[in-house]
């Protein structure tokens, strides 16, 4: 999907990204590359006038993530992840990762660098917020053998529910390509965030089979 985005659209929502006023005004100040996010989020979750300030400049965002992300953040493209739903500080992580360079995607990277502190924090609350749109499983005997090496290897971090938790990814009903492209990233990374991951070890030993298992029963969670 990415590749086959014309270049010119790509131009067009980066621009669209670093011009439009979409950034309400006082958070031009904070705009710096070393606010802590963590504790702006909590900062503005204490502050129930500002959260729905932020929340609406996170809306505003959303506009331009829409052409990938799809509708309220729940993707539409097996190959691109959903947003709705994820856990807050997940998000946060992501987005440092990506302006750090810790996260390679060169879209992600640019359309990061062009947003201020207060529209990723306004992004968080309003994608955290959304629902996942529930997909049920087109390959239920898959599914039944993926929920077996769910049990066994996931649920201890991921949860009965694939929610994850504060510093764990949700994974209910993430998208299928997707799902499979990050578990082979961990299975077969070598060095950054991923190869350091708790996760890690326990993909290092999976077979493709394991692999597209558990996606066809990842993928269908509610
Ligand atoms: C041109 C398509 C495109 C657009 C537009 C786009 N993204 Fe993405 N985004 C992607 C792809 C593809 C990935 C997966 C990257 C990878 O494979 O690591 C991604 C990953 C992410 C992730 C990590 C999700 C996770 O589960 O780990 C976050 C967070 C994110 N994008 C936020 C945004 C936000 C916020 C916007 C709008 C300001 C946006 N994206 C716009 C394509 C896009
Ligand atoms: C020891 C704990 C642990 C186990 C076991 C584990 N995970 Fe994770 N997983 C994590 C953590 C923590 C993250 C968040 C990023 C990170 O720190 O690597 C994560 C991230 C992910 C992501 C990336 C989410 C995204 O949106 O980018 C996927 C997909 C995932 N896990 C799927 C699985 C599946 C499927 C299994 C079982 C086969 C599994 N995990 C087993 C801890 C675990």
């Amino acid at each position: 999907m990415v590749k086959r985005i014309p270049v010119a659209l790509a131009t067009a929502l980066l621009a669209v990204c670093a011009l439009q006023p979409v950034a309400a005004q006082p958070s031009r100040a904070r705009a710096t590359a070393d606010v802590d996010l963590s504790a702006r989020l909590k900062e503005v979750q204490a502050n129930p006038a500002l959260e729905e300030n932020l929340f609406k400049l996170g809306r505003k965002v959303a506009a331009v993530c829409v052409h990938c992300h799809g509708d309220g953040g729940n993707s539409l493209n097996p190959d691109i992840p959903n947003l709705a739903g994820q856990n807050p500080a997940y998000l946060l992580e992501q987005l440092r990762l990506f302006a750090t360079g810790q996260r390679r995607n060169e879209f992600m990277e640019g359309m990061i660098k062009s947003m201020n502190s207060d529209e990723k924090v306004g992004m968080v609350l309003f994608y955290s917020a959304q629902t996942v749109n529930h997909k049920p499983s087109t390959t239920p005997a898959l599914a039944d053998k993926g929920k077996v090496v769910y049990q066994k290897q996931c649920l201890a971090c991921h949860g009965a529910n694939g929610l994850g938790n504060e510093q764990i990814a949700r994974i209910a009903g993430q998208q299928p390509g997707y799902l499979r492209k990050m578990l082979d990233r961990y299975r077969t990374a070598q060095s950054g965030p991923l190869a350091k991951s708790i996760m890690t070890p326990t993909m290092r030993s999976m077979s493709d089979a394991d692999i597209q298992a558990v996606v066809a029963f990842v993928t269908a969670m509610p």
